[in-house]
């Protein structure tokens, strides 16, 4: 069974994210890709898709919801398992269940979307996310908590095993 990892990220903390669920879904004998974007023009050719971006203002990165929107039809016949990493303690609104343009609208199949805590890195950052931390009063450092993505990432294996076979 091959799995899809699309992770979008701007400063690599998310990208560390998907590198953590990649390893749990191969030591549970599953072959995955982990890539960006805009490395696969459609996710056909695999069984399953977890799809992960960090959160921006609200948002998943465009390139996330691009990537959802113009693969929306190969996604619903797929299973799929979303994720958000960001230093709010909900998903974004564009991302999650809510309403606007979420994605249970276009993507009723999603079993599940979890939100994890993300990581800011000062050093990082241009003048105006600086000035966007300052305003928001976010906090900086690394709040991403490994052990709670390896569990989660063993629950989508365990969701997979229980996947009747195509
Ligand atoms: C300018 C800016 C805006 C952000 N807006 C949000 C936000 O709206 N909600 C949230 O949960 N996290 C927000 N964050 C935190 C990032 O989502 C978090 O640092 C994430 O781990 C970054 O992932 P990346 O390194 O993969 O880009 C913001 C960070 C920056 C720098």
């Amino acid at each position: 069974m091959t799995v899809l990892v699309m992770v979008a990220s701007k400063h690599g903390a998310t990208w560390g994210v998907g590198e953590a669920i990649a390893e749990v879904l191969r030591d549970r004998g599953l072959q995955v890709d982990l890539r960006r974007p805009d490395e696969v023009a459609e996710p056909s050719g695999y069984d399953a898709v977890v799809v992960g971006s960090a959160v921006y203002m609200g948002q998943w990165l465009p390139e996330a919801r691009e990537f959802i929107e113009r693969n929306s039809g190969v996604l619903a016949g797929l299973p799929v398992w979303l994720f958000s990493s960001g230093l709010s303690d909900s998903a974004s609104q564009d991302s999650n269940t809510g309403g606007g343009r979420g994605l249970r609208v276009t993507l009723p199949n999603a079993r599940e979307h979890r939100h994890f805590s993300g990581a800011l890195d000062v050093s990082k950052l241009n003048i105006l996310e600086r000035a966007a931390i300052a305003a928001a009063r976010g906090k900086y450092g690394d709040h991403r908590d490994f052990s709670a993505v390896r569990e989660w990432a063993g629950q989508v294996a365990d969701g997979l095993a229980s996947q009747p076979r195509a």
